[in-house]
């Protein structure tokens, strides 16, 4: 008999990509520890409860004996249903909640599944560069190849179709979007989409919209549906988390809508993997979408106050940024001699205020620094006075 029990992790694991912010966490901690007093404004953590009334569904609901049992397999028609008065309301976008809703146990889960369930291995996706690092968890467990497109400042942080080459466009089966977008904070509009429709019609690309931010658009304008866009449901479909609107990160709960060959996609390889969120938490969720949506519009108020602070006091101190126009991220040029990562390294060494360096969200990152509206505005006042006192500027 062997002696040791050798344990071999699948070539499909070791393929997965290292989580680069793994050692921003890790760094935080042991400064943490340490007893200082960090100011952290690398994570993408919503720091607002979940509104009372969302919690208190959820309790009702799980004190209902009917939602111990196993949910229905693709998740309670309640929630599809409010998916699609949502959408309606939201976006004037017709929605049909059997076939064109997918219940998602958070947009994450959507995003990586997807991939496995429509790509072979080899197939090309196209991903944007800086985007959000857990794309490529989907790339590596289904084997894809992937082309980034980068995200240009000059092209307002859009992809420029133009520069993919025919056989990138012709070989690439799936394409990822993000607006507004996490790390930029740019925003597209409904022309940006139309356009995306055409480029996934002439070259038969489906279109997987990340719709995360979708509550977050700054100076009154509205972010715009992927949906909204003519014919865009014949070519793709948008992801929705109730993550950020409701803060409702840790329930783990979202949804994917459109078109109704890739719900089904996205439907079977769940059928295999789940049997769909707890129905108590579905219910919630159901009224989250649904109740009155004032808590969105405080909370939208308050990442404006938030991001006012950051733009007054960044140029108080002569750093030259640009305001985001959605989402709760602001893409900060990191100062002339600096890389992104010994630029966060320098904040974090001098002045205990954590940043996520751009390049985790890709080569085109390189140059910037991401930096949350998730902590209260004094703190980032305060965040940019230490800075201040490192006379960089
Ligand atoms: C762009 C983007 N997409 C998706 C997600 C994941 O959302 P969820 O909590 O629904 O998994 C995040 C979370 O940070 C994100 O930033």
């Amino acid at each position: 008999m062997k002696e040791v029990f050798i344990i071999e992790y699948s070539d499909r694991l070791k393929s997965l990509p290292s989580q680069f912010f793994a050692a921003l966490v890790k760094k935080v901690s042991a400064a943490i520890e340490e007893g200082r007093d960090v100011i952290n404004l690398g994570q993408g953590n919503p720091d607002q409860p979940t509104p009372k009334h969302i919690v208190k569904a959820l309790q009702d609901a799980a004190e209902d004996p009917k939602t111990h049992k196993y949910s229905a397999f693709r998740g309670i028609g309640e929630l599809k249903r409010a998916a699609n008065d949502f959408y309606k309301r939201e976006y004037n976008v017709d929605i049909d909640p059997e076939k064109e809703v997918a219940i998602l146990f958070g947009a994450k889960a959507g995003l990586v599944e997807l991939p496995m369930a429509m790509m072979n291995e080899g197939e090309l996706m196209l991903l944007p560069d800086p985007g959000y690092p857990d794309y490529l968890s989907g790339v590596g467990l289904a084997g894809v190849k992937y082309v980034s497109m980068p995200l240009l400042e000059e092209n307002d942080f859009l992809p420029d179709y133009k520069q993919l080459t025919a056989e990138q466009k012709k070989n690439a089966k799936m394409m990822y979007l993000n607006y507004p977008n996490n790390p930029t904070g740019a925003t597209a509009d409904l022309s940006f989409f139309e356009k995306t429709v055409e480029v996934a019609k002439e070259n038969d690309i489906a279109i997987v919209h990340d719709f995360a931010y979708g509550a977050l658009g700054f100076d009154g304008k509205k972010p715009v549906s992927y949906l909204q866009a003519k014919d865009a449901k014949e070519h793709g479909i948008e992801m929705y988390t109730l993550s950020k609107t409701y803060n409702m990160a840790g329930w783990r709960v979202g949804f994917a809508v459109g078109n109704e060959k890739m719900i089904e996609a996205i439907n079977l390889i769940q059928d295999h993997m789940y049997v769909s969120l707890f129905p108590a938490v579905q219910k919630a969720a159901a009224t989250a979408l649904m109740d009155d949506q004032t808590c969105v519009d405080e909370l939208l108020a308050l990442y404006e106050e938030r991001r006012q602070a950051l733009i007054t006091e960044c140029s108080r101190i002569g750093w030259d940024i640009k305001a985001p126009k959605g989402s709760f991220f602001a893409w900060l040029p990191v100062p002339n001699g600096f890389t992104s990562e010994g630029f966060a390294d320098f904040l974090l060494e001098k002045a205990d205020v954590a940043v996520a360096a751009g390049n985790g969200f890709g080569t085109h990152g390189e140059g910037y620094a991401r930096v949350g509206l998730l902590v209260d505005k004094e703190r980032i006042k305060e965040a940019i006075s230490r800075i201040e006192k490192l006379e960089i500027f």
